[in-house]
């Protein structure tokens, strides 16, 4: 698929007085047509920043900002007319932590609001909000006032606002970091519905690892302006390679620690440690049984452990094989053909595949 945003060298730079802050620094970021791209890091960390650089709210210090095949930063200067940047960012919804309603205003004209500029006349326009309402599950709400809602009610007409101009792209900065769990997961779960239905693209900016891991397809992990990690969401999260990765993939924890509690120097050549990850929802035999009966494989396993990542169960183990070392060699073969990921782990650490 082609990318629907490129970033590419992003640096933004603030300078208060004689202080300088590197928010952002040499950042490449590809998010294709249909994703939902999370971006994960704690507080100060440059998030916001960087996608403020998308629909160029922020512009860059230098680097590279394409969206939707428009090149719209390049060599220091925006490429395009200012008022094509405004039809641009049409294309680019965004919701935020604090909803941003207006609060004089009912809800079915704060959708409304977001359409001042359409060519439409004023009963289209007020049809299209009341879609918008129905798209999100508020249509008995139109006439009610944003602080008469919920706030989950309140993101949702902040959601139907920002799609009112039927963007291609979502920004969602901590649109979900106020809300009470069960909440948040509606919203996500409404967002992750838009996606699938509308082709949205999403970009999902969070502090919360449990938001990304419930719908997006692809992570990024940001620390200090720079992302030190990015990839699948499953790969990443499965075998994150740097320790803030880890702390926030959180559930691997304890498989590390077991790991790191094992002394993986001391291995004898007749015994071989894997991590294996397979689609929790596919497995028909067992797979330490199957070792045992194909291979003549004597498995120990150390830790085993089921995660739901966009929503499907994914499992995960680690075992310990022992037998002759040619049949230690088929094992990654063997059960690749069972639909089984197998990464080896050796001496030279926790996921050198
Ligand atoms: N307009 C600004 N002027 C000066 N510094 C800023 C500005 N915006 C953000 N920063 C600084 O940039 C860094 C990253 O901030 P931000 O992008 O808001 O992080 P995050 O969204 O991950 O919490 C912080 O140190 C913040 O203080
Ligand atoms: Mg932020």
């Amino acid at each position: 698929m082609a990318d629907i945003i490129t970033l590419e060298n992003i640096d933004v730079t603030f300078k208060q007085g004689k202080q300088v802050v590197n928010a952002v620094k040499n950042v490449n970021l590809n998010v294709e047509k249909g994703d939902v791209f999370g971006v994960v890091g704690y507080s100060g960390a440059g998030k916001s920043t960087l996608v403020r650089t998308i629909n160029l709210l922020q512009k860059p210090t230098s680097g590279t900002v394409k969206v939707n095949g428009t090149l719209l930063f390049a060599d220091n200067k925006q490429q395009i007319s200012n008022k094509e940047l405004q039809k641009q960012r049409r294309s680019i919804g965004m919701i935020f932590q604090h909803f941003n309603l207006l609060n004089e205003t009912t809800v079915v004209d704060n959708v409304a609001f977001a359409l001042r500029h359409s060519f439409l006349s004023d009963k289209e326009i007020e049809e299209k909000a009341l879609n918008l309402l129905k798209l999100v599950g508020l249509e008995d709400k139109a006439k009610f006032y944003p602080i008469q809602l919920s706030g989950g009610e309140q993101q949702r007409v902040a959601i139907a606002r920002a799609l009112a101009n039927d963007p291609e792209i979502l920004i969602s900065d901590e649109s979900t970091s106020a809300l009470d769990p069960r909440t948040t997961n509606q919203i996500l779960d409404l967002l992750k519905e838009l996606n699938a239905k509308l082709g949205l693209t999403i970009v999902l900016i969070t502090h919360e690892m449990d938001a990304v891991k419930r719908i997006a397809n692809k992570i990024a992990i940001m620390e200090h302006g720079v992302i030190i990690e990015k990839g699948k969401l499953r790969d990443v999260y499965l075998r994150p390679k740097e320790e803030l990765s880890r702390q926030f993939v959180g559930g691997s924890l304890a498989a590390i620690e077991t790991l790191k509690a094992f002394n993986l120097g001391n291995l004898s050549p007749d015994q071989k440690l894997f991590q294996l990850v397979f689609s929790a929802a596919n497995v028909t035999k067992s797979i330490i049984l199957e070792l045992y009966k194909e291979l003549g494989l004597d498995v120990s396993m150390l830790y085993g452990n089921i995660e739901v990542l966009e929503s499907e169960p994914v499992g995960t183990m680690f075992i310990l094989a022992k037998g002759e070392p040619d049949k230690l060699d088929k094992v990654a073969d063997y059960l690749k053909k069972e639909n089984v990921e197998v990464t080896r782990i050796d001496e030279r650490g926790i996921w050198n595949d």
